[in-house]
């Protein structure tokens, strides 16, 4: 299992999630981040080191998406080739994503571990629910 954190365009989440809820993810969890990358948050400053007053730029934090996703070692590849090819605006500041492992993962309501809590529920318990 592999925790995919990915840090995104905040105009690319919509996209992003029809993506991956075509690719049959199970779950994910979003939530609004603010960072900087090389640019240090000014696109524009590979201009110069120095501002208009001769300061150097100053560091400023850029709205961004961070989206988590924990899914079998299966569907590692095809997450991460979804989110990079839809994020994807061929601009400074699209983002970054990290693979990371994960060593347990629990469904809280029936304490199924692992590979069984990123499962979809089996059809069967879906219609006792709704009987
Ligand atoms: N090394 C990092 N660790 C954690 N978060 C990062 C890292 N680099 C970038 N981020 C996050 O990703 C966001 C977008 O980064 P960004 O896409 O600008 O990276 P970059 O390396 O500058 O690439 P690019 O040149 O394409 O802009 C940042 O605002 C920050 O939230
Ligand atoms: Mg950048």
């Amino acid at each position: 299992m592999n925790l995919i954190l990915a840090i995104i365009q905040p105009t690319k989440l919509g996209a992003v999630k029809e993506a991956l809820v075509k690719l049959g993810i199970q779950g994910m969890t979003v939530t609004g981040a603010k960072g900087f990358g090389r640019q240090k948050g000014r696109p524009m400053a590979f201009l110069g080191l120095l501002n208009m007053e001769g300061k150097p730029f100053t560091v400023d934090f850029v709205p961004k998406v961070r989206i988590e996703i924990v899914v079998n070692d299966e569907m590692t590849d095809a997450v991460v080739d979804t989110i990079v090819r839809t994020a994807r605006t061929d601009t400074v500041g699209d983002g970054k994503l990290f693979v990371i492992p994960v060593s347990r993962a629990v469904r809280i309501r029936t304490g199924e571990e692992d590979e069984v809590a990123l499962t979809i529920e089996e059809p069967a318990t879906l219609s006792e629910a709704f009987s």
